[in-house]
């Protein structure tokens, strides 16, 4: 089996230690564990919880605390509907592993995270790229969609809210979306792992497990909940393709961490209090990154609605490679290059860390700028 390069990851080891000001990250600024304890005001009782917890391999498919603290996240689902994985990458991973087969027709949007359409292709299918443009604010066209789904569709990939662009598919886009994969028969797997953090307080973005019979939902501890470390995942689903998972999970996971269980139920508890604490840098983070946007005359962007980052256009002739790899060696500011999403004068920016990280990332952007600017470029 051949698997293309997972180009962002790979670029973010290969300049993570450079970084000075690491404006990569896709992470709501982590968390700790003392953070995390503290805010529910039992820190002690918890902690001797886990010392006296003996080491087993748990509750096979995650325990029934933290398998309905996932369901509550969704309209119409429980705990049957849930299956645990270890961050939404294995989540990604085992959805393709159990419906994908040599000669299957998938659709993937693109620019999106790499894990959608590489890994089918890795397992035989045949990938169409659905492109989505600056021109229609980083959305589907769902003309083009529609005209793309022919029967023989086996699966359709869509990330929401988007992961570089930071666009946003409402209830009526994702409703139009459900029907197109309807009308051809085919899965509609939406990685939602960026699902609750919508800057526009208030809107409604539901998961498509619950538009959809075939509608397969991925989501993670990881970003809206900054608790990366646990790697907690999972995948929501109607029950037999949770079922048809959790068989082929029995050969790669056999159960995640006892201790990543316990601490991920207590996010999920807490997520009212998180998700606000988030939710405030985000959006607080987002006017930052839009006032330095305003200001650099040869940057534009789509403004972000939802997620984590934005993906910045530039009008100057350098390769966005060259452009990060300069970046990073001149002043020590980390961006993902635009190539790594098949995009040329593109950057990724993960603007919801530190302010004060982030405010310096960007001088040292522009910093560069007036470098390339003296170069000619
Ligand atoms: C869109 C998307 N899906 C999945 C993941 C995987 O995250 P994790 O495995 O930490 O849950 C990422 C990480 O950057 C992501 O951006």
């Amino acid at each position: 089996m051949k698997i293309k390069t997972f180009a962002v990851e790979r670029w973010m080891d290969d300049y993570e230690d450079l970084a000075i000001n690491n404006i990569a990250e896709t992470c709501v600024d982590s968390m700790t564990v003392r953070a995390l304890l503290e805010m529910t005001g039992k820190t002690e009782e918890i902690v001797k919880k886990l010392l006296d917890m003996r080491l087993t391999y748990g509750h096979i498919p995650g325990s029934p605390s933290l398998r309905q603290g996932i369901a509550g996240l969704y309209e119409s689902l429980t705990e049957d509907n849930i299956l645990v994985m270890n961050g939404g990458s294995a989540a990604n991973f085992m959805i393709f592993y159990s419906l994908i087969e040599p000669g299957d027709r998938v659709i993937s949007v693109n620019p999106t995270y790499q894990q959608l359409y590489s890994i089918p292709e890795s397992f035989g299918a045949k990938v169409d790229i659905l492109p989505l443009k600056a021109e229609d604010g980083f959305l589907p066209d769902l003309d083009k969609l529609a005209e793309m789904a022919t029967p023989d569709t086996k699966m359709i990939c869509i990330n929401n809210p988007n992961n570089p662009t930071g666009s946003l598919m409402d209830r009526d886009m994702l409703e139009k979306i459900v029907e197109i994969a309807r009308g051809c028969g085919a899965w509609l797997h939406c990685d939602e792992v960026y699902r609750m953090l919508v800057h526009e307080p208030g809107m409604d973005v539901p998961s498509v497990a619950d538009l959809y019979d075939k509608g397969i939902s991925t989501g993670s501890m990881s970003k809206a909940f900054s608790l990366a470390g646990l790697r907690v995942g999972w995948i929501a689903g109607c029950k037999d393709f949770v079922d048809k998972c959790m068989i082929r999970r029995d050969y790669t996971t056999i159960s995640c961490g006892m201790i990543d269980d316990v601490l991920a139920s207590i996010g999920l508890e807490y997520k009212e209090k998180i998700l606000e604490r988030n939710i405030a840098i985000v959006s607080n983070n987002a006017a930052i990154l839009d006032s330095w946007v305003e200001s650099e005359s040869r940057i534009s962007y789509v403004k972000p609605q939802g997620g984590t980052t934005a993906f910045i256009h530039y009008d100057y002739e350098i390769p966005s490679r060259d452009f990060c790899r300069r970046l990073v060696e001149m002043n020590g500011t980390l961006l993902v290059p635009g190539e790594c999403f098949d995009m040329e004068y593109y950057l990724r920016i993960g603007y919801a860390f530190d302010p004060d990280v982030l405010s310096r990332g960007l001088e040292g952007i522009s910093e560069f700028l007036r470098q390339l600017e003296q170069e000619g470029l």
